[in-house]
């Protein structure tokens, strides 16, 4: 199973999904190709330690979805690498149908919450703000409706009284790290 990620940050989803690969933990999956929206994203560094390739694609003209001229360019750069599952690991951007339409059904994403429950921006810090007692991360399916499309597998992460920002991040950090190259592994068996 070919798997294109895409990221626009430090890549520690991707780094874990390669480590769980290099040591025989992706079942038939495997990487082909690294994709950021940010020429200085850490993401890309990935490529040359993991020996996979990776590459800024520009993604204007607009700053916060994938649209145009710059989806253009992404789907022709996802295209090149034949995916069978295209994982967004941190990629900041809403995709719109242009994109969705061409990797139809091949398209998960990583989310840092329990979903539904604080959808969008800041998943870890709109739940501490709330103040419930539990979070965690999703894979969903990715479709129109943003962090809305059908859920794969979720991990829980207890609030602690007195947990900040930087202790809950790191607690959900190291839950993706396990769940989303899991999931993967799981879909390269062709579970559903
Ligand atoms: C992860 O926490 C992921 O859940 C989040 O971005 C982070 C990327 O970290 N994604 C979203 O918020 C998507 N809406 P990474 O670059 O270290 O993998």
């Amino acid at each position: 199973m070919r798997v294109v990620i895409l990221g626009s940050g430090r890549g520690s989803n991707a780094e874990a999904i390669l480590l769980a690969q290099q040591a025989g933990r992706l079942g038939a999956a495997r990487v082909v190709q690294i994709l950021a929206d940010k020429p200085e994203a850490g993401i890309l560094a990935l490529g040359a330690r993991f020996g996979v390739p990776a590459k800024f694609v520009d993604p204007a003209p607009f700053r916060t979805k994938l649209e145009g001229e710059g989806e253009a360019r992404f789907i022709a750069a996802v295209r090149q690498a034949q995916p069978d599952l295209v994982v967004l690991a941190g990629f900041m951007r809403v995709l719109k149908a242009g994109f969705l339409g061409a990797f139809a059904g091949k398209i998960i994403n990583l989310h840092p919450s329990l979903l539904p429950a604080f959808p969008g921006l800041d998943g870890i810090g709109q739940a501490l703000r709330a103040g419930v007692k539990e979070t965690g991360c999703t894979v969903h399916e990715v479709t129109m409706d943003v962090d809305a499309g059908r859920i794969l597998e979720q991990a829980r992460v207890p609030i602690e009284p007195g947990e900040t920002l930087d202790s809950l991040a790191a607690k959900v950090h190291a839950a993706e790290h396990k769940l989303l190259p899991m999931v993967i592994a799981r879909l390269s068996h062709g579970e559903k």
